[in-house]
């Protein structure tokens, strides 16, 4: 019979060592580019990842409406899940409230972090829009950017989150 092995063996006589990969293990096929692209999700706090696209505030409060209202609450003051809205100036206290808005030190993050996980029960369904309208709207709501802010890969690494310079290195990157 032809199996695999015949195959790789005839290609070892046409090639030599070409056929090394052929007689590999067979720990599995080569990712394809789109299956590499689906898991390369990572944005930097520099914006380096951050997709072509862009959203608006509105377009965001609409989506949030729709999409995270009911676990985040109306205007992320926390419902059944966290809280995403404020806390300011309350982490020195004897009741932090770490929230993107008073805690978090890039607003980068914001994109990555949607992207990979939000809406809790189907993650990977918003558009890369959506997520940039998703990041203004959380953003406004935390009172850092204003109403008519539109995010994209340009002007989100540029917005500066109030405890940015409040964490040290643990080590040096
Ligand atoms: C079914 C409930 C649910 C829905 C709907 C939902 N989330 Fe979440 N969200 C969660 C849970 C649970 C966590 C905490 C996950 C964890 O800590 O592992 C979370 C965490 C987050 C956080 C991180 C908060 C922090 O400070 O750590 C962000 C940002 C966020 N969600 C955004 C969104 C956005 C934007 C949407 C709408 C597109 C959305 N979520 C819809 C349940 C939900």
């Amino acid at each position: 019979m032809f199996t695999s092995k015949t195959v790789g063996g005839l290609l070892a006589i046409a090639f030599g060592t070409l056929v090394h990969a052929a007689e590999s293990p067979n720990l599995g096929t080569l990712a394809s580019g789109a299956e590499v692209a689906a898991y390369d999700l990572t944005v930097m706090p520099d914006g380096t990842g951050l997709p072509v696209g862009s959203g608006s505030v509105a377009q965001g409060m609409r989506l949030y409406t729709e999409q995270c209202f009911a676990c985040h609450g109306a205007e992320g003051e926390g419902a059944l899940n966290d809280r995403l809205a404020g806390g300011h100036g309350s982490l020195a206290t004897r009741a932090p409230v770490k929230t993107i808005g008073s805690f978090w030190p890039y607003a980068t993050t914001l994109f990555d972090y949607i992207r990979r996980a939000m809406p809790y029960a189907e993650p990977g369904s918003l558009s890369n829009d959506e997520i940039y309208s998703l990041t203004a709207y959380l953003l406004y709501i935390n009172g850092i950017v204003d109403d008519e802010a539109v995010m994209d890969a340009r002007v989100l690494p540029e917005v500066v989150m109030p405890n940015r310079d409040n964490f040290v290195w643990a080590y040096k990157p």
